[in-house]
C-alpha cells in the first residue's frame, strides 16, 4: 500500500552515509520515488563528492547545491525542480547547524551571531523552502522535517539548537494551516538520538544514546532507516489526514516520566 511511484522528492541534508536523510532517500527510493538531492557546498567541493557517491546508486534526476543562507540557491534549486520535473510533491527538509559555542555552557552566553545563524539555517529554512515549494506543489504535496525533544525539553548539551527546533516545531504547525488548503501537509518527525555529524557536535551524544537504550520502552534508540520509514509513510497516500503533528520515532523515549 505505501507506494511513491511517479512522486518527485526534493530531499536536503544528505552530508554522509550516516545522515538521517540519506535513510530517507533510500526508503523513499524503495517507495517508487523519484529522487532530488541537493548537497551543502564548500570552497574545495569535498561535500558535492562525498555526497555524490553515497548517493549514487539511487540515481537522484536532480543534483544541486543549495547553502540555505544563500537565497540565490535555493531559488535556483526549486527553478531546477521546476525545469526537470514540473511539479513537486515531497520536500525532505533535513538540515540543521549550530555553532559550538550555542551548544555548551551557559544559554544566557549565547552570542547574537551564533543564535541569528542557527535560527536561520535551522529553522527559517524550513518556511523559506515551503515559500518555494508551495507553487510547484500543484497535486498537494508532503513536506517533511526533522526535529528533536530538546526542542520541547531541556536537554544537556542541546541549547540553542532547541530554540531552534522549538521554532521549527511551531513553523510545523503554521505551514500546515496555511497550505492545508492546497492538500500540502506538514509534518516533522521527532528522532531519537542518532550518531551522525551534526550529532557529534552534540556533546556526550553516546551518553545520551546510551541513556535510551536503559530507558526507551524499546530499549534502544533507532536508526536512519527507521526514520526514513516514517518519512516514507507521512509522504505517502496513507497519512493523507496528517498533518502539522510531531511524529516521535524515538523508541518511545518520549513517554517516559522518569
Ligand atoms: N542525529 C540525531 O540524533 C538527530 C535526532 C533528531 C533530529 N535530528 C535532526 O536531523 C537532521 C539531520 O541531521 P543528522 O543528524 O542526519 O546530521 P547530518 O550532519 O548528517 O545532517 C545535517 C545536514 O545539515 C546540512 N546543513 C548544515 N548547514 C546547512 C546550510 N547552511 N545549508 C544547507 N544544508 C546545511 C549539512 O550539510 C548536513 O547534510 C537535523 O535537523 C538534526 O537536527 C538529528
Amino acid at each position: 500500500m505505501l507506494d511513491l511511484t511517479g512522486k518527485n522528492a526534493l530531499v536536503t541534508g544528505i552530508a554522509n552515509n550516516r545522515s538521517i536523510a540519506w535513510g530517507i532517500a533510500q526508503q523513499l527510493h524503495k517507495a517508487g520515488a523519484n529522487l532530488g538531492v541537493t548537497f551543502l557546498p564548500d570552497d574545495k567541493g569535498r561535500f558535492e563528492k562525498k555526497v555524490q557517491e553515497v548517493v549514487e546508486p539511487l540515481k537522484p534526476s536532480i543534483f544541486v547545491p543549495c547553502d540555505v543562507q544563500n537565497e540565490a540557491q535555493v531559488e535556483a534549486t526549486f527553478q531546477a525542480v521546476a525545469d526537470s520535473w514540473g511539479k513537486l510533491d515531497i520536500l525532505i527538509h533535513c538540515l540543521a547547524f549550530a555553532d559550538k559555542s550555542g551548544l555548551t555552557g551557559d544559554f544566557s552566553a549565547v552570542s547574537r551571531e551564533a543564535f541569528t545563524q542557527s535560527l536561520e539555517i535551522s529553522t527559517f529554512s524550513l518556511a523559506n523552502m515551503a515559500k518555494y515549494a508551495k507553487p510547484l506543489m500543484t497535486d498537494g504535496g508532503s513536506i517533511v522535517t526533522l526535529t528533536y525533544l530538546g526542542g520541547v525539553k531541556v536537554i544537556p548539551n542541546y541549547n540553542l539548537m532547541g530554540v531552534a527546533k522549538a521554532g521549527l516545531e511551531m513553523s510545523v504547525r503554521y505551514l500546515a494551516s496555511e497550505l492545508g488548503p492546497n492538500n500540502i501537509r506538514v509534518n516533522a518527525i521527532s528522532a531519537g538520538p542518532i550518531r551522525t555529524l551534526a550529532s557529534s557536535a552534540v556533546g556526550g551524544i553516546l551518553d545520551m544514546i546510551h541513556h535510551v537504550e536503559e530507558i526507551a520502552p524499546l530499549r534502544r534508540t533507532v536508526t536512519q532507516l527507521e526514520v526514513g520509514n516514517a518519512a516514507a509513510f507521512l509522504c505517502s497516500d496513507l497519512a493523507s489526514g496528517i498533518t502539522g503533528q510531531i511524529l516521535y520515532v524515538d523508541a518511545g523515549y518520549e513517554v517516559m516520566g522518569m
